[in-house]
């Protein structure tokens, strides 16, 4: 069945979103995403990597300025392929990549993650906040592709808590943020992301497919109380 989502509109419609929520926002989109997170960015690119184990050839999804790819880089000391739709934050990647060395080893690539297959496997493939952004019918069938026997398949992203209280806490949140960020080019991310989030299936659409693509060990493991959550498979070695 053709739903919004598999259609063109559908596509056009979420580039063009992510595309009014980051345009120009490169250089503060460090701040921004510190902010949107409760300050808990980092403590939730943590647990992803607890579940990656001693990886040599990672790709990472929607690598924005490179925060994760380069962790990833300088911690395991292996290749990574960041891919991702802004060029601007590219570009950051690259400046970033070249500062700590790595430039040898890490490679950018400007794309609709959708649109990714390469004629290459990786054993660890990586993506925080980008499944509420693509149709994951196509996304997570092209990267079980790409994925070598044994490797892992991670996805990290917002959600919207089940529990009335964190649920009040994540509204409060976004409602105070929109009032006070003014410029900078990020008012329509704080007005816009917490109907996106609320709206999103990505977790259940997300295990199924992994499913159906005959991944293992497929898991969900929430995140500070159901406000992001992970999910993870394997492909059988
Ligand atoms: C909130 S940022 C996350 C960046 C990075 N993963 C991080 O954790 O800091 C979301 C990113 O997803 C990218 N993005 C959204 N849809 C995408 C798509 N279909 N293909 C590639 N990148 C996409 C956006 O351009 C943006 O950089």
């Amino acid at each position: 069945m053709m739903t919004e989502t598999t259609t063109g509109k559908g596509r056009a419609n979420r580039v063009a979103l992510v595309e009014s929520f980051f345009h120009g926002t490169g250089d503060t989109y460090d701040q921004h995403v510190h902010l949107a997170t409760w300050g808990r960015d980092r403590q939730w690119k943590e647990e992803l990597l607890s579940f990656v184990k001693e990886p040599k050839r990672i790709l990472d999804l929607a690598c924005g300025t490179g925060i994760l790819a380069l962790e990833m880089a300088r911690r395991y000391g292996c290749h990574v392929t960041g891919v991702e739709l802004r060029g601007e934050y590219l570009d950051i990647c690259r400046e970033r990549a070249a500062e700590h060395g790595f430039a040898d080893r890490t490679r950018w690539i400007e794309s609709n993650a959708e649109d990714v297959l390469l004629e290459e496997q990786f054993d660890t493939i990586t993506s925080c906040y980008i499944p509420k952004y693509v149709n994951l019918d196509i996304l997570v069938p092209n990267m079980v592709t790409m994925l070598a026997p044994g490797g892992l398949f991670i996805m990290q992203d917002f959600s919207y808590p089940e529990e009335k209280w964190v649920q009040n806490i994540f509204d409060d949140h976004f409602d105070r943020m929109k009032a006070r960020i003014n410029g900078e080019g990020w008012d329509t991310m704080w007005e816009q992301l917490p109907d996106v989030v609320r709206n999103s299936t990505w977790i259940k659409d997300t295990a199924r497919n992994m499913r159906e693509q005959g991944l293992v060990d497929v898991t969900i493991v929430p995140q500070s109380r159901g406000m992001s959550t992970v999910v993870y498979g394997r492909r059988p070695a």
